[in-house]
């Protein structure tokens, strides 16, 4: 019987290695079970249960565009923030609560997210016309496509049906949500959690070819870079002195002045944010590390002198962003409000 063990054992460790490899490869590369996602939702989901439904959200964000042009950006920004903290279940619309300390007021959320207003009165009108049938999370995904293609952006598919969360939490952003002052490498991970990726981080971050960023968001390049005493050596004079200018050196209200993300044509989403990164007046150190990592150089090239490659990328990763970590099914539930958890949920 004693020889018995040795040889079996050996077996094990041959075995092992070839099955967890096996595994490996054919298992896809979404922690969040994109597939499922992807089998669960439908393109025609509130074709019957709310016919309205396109009419409502084209309408609602057209009037919230024309009375304020960053809105578009906000909406985008939105549903970003409540994808990459703990998957798109509308966690980031919740207000807090006596038990509860959730998303909207952590740091990077908190005095910065914009747009929730816009969401409300959708909602409002959803619930008019189809009630508790609509979540606020496909109202988020639906509301941030029209932004981006109202100002002159692509278009993508969005597969609808996912349900609100019932739950947020303020420390989930502070371990999940990117840093603009945090390496590549360390955003980088941030997306791979999610099973999204490098390619990813580089086309979804040409989202900052609309919107505002306040001056502390990239302080750090304009007086003491890393500590050197002097401004990041790699941004545009011209760029840097207007926003030494905007952005004084001293801790008060300046800084929630804002800056336009793409210098060029803020109102407008096209491939400028690319553009700029090469002449050096992109804005953020997040933004500006892409130069520094040989392949995301090398797709912000090809997106600078490449529209139409960048709408078609852009689109696949909002896709792919807005299958992160969805609810369907019978999981979570629809909110009637989206700043609350239903407390009567009979599903
Ligand atoms: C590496 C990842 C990212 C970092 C570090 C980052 C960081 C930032 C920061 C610091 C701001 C300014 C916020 C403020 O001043 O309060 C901002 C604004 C913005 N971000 Fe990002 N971002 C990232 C990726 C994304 C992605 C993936 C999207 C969307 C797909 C996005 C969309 C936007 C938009 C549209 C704005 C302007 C919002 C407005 O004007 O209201 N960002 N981002
Ligand atoms: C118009 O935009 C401003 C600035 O964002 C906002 O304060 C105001 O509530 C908006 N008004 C309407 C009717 O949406
Ligand atoms: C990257 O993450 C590591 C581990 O959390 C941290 O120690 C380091 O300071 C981060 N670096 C940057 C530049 O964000």
């Amino acid at each position: 019987m004693a020889p018995k063990t040795p040889i079996s054992l050996s077996f094990l460790f041959l075995i092992l290695p070839i099955f967890f490899f096996i595994q490996a490869l054919s298992a896809p590369n979404y922690n969040y079970n994109y597939q499922k996602a992807y089998n669960e939702l439908s393109y025609d989901f509130y074709d019957k249960l709310c016919p309205r439904l396109p009419m409502i959200i084209r309408y609602r964000v057209w009037a919230a565009v024309q009375n304020d042009s960053r809105i578009a950006a906000s909406l985008l920004r939105l549903q970003f923030h409540d994808c990459i903290v703990d998957g798109c279940e509308a966690s980031v619309l919740l207000d807090d609560t006596k038990d509860m300390k959730g998303e909207k007021n952590a740091p990077g959320n908190v005095k910065s997210l914009r747009g929730f207003e816009v969401i409300d009165d959708i909602k409002a009108d959803v619930e008019t016309y189809c009630p508790e049938t609509v979540s606020c999370v496909d109202i988020l995904g639906l509301a941030a496509r029209e932004a981006v293609y109202l100002v002159g952006g692509p278009s993508w598919n969005l597969p609808l049906g996912r349900r609100d969360g019932l739950t947020a939490s303020k420390k989930s952003v502070l371990e999940q949500l990117p840093s603009p002052k945090a390496s590549l490498e360390n955003n980088t991970a941030k997306f791979t959690s999610k099973g999204l990726d490098l390619k990813d981080l580089v086309v979804l971050s040409g989202a900052h070819t609309i919107g505002f960023a306040r001056c502390v968001t990239f302080k750090v390049r304009l007086f003491n870079y890393k500590g050197s005493g002097q401004p990041d050596p790699d941004i545009n004079a011209g760029m840097l002195s207007d926003l030494q200018s905007m952005c004084p050196n001293r801790n008060d209200g300046t800084n929630a002045n804002l800056a336009p993300l793409d210098v060029v044509t803020v109102d407008r989403f096209d491939n400028e944010y690319y553009t700029n990164l090469i002449s050096g007046v992109g804005l953020l150190e997040s933004d500006h590390s892409l130069m520094a990592d040989s392949y995301a150089a090398h797709m912000v090239r090809q997106y600078s002198y490449d529209t139409n490659l960048f709408y078609d990328d852009f689109a696949e990763s909002m896709l792919r962003m807005s299958l992160v970590g969805v609810l369907s099914g019978r999981d979570g539930q629809i909110r009637k409000n989206c700043h609350v958890v239903n407390v009567d949920d009979g599903y």
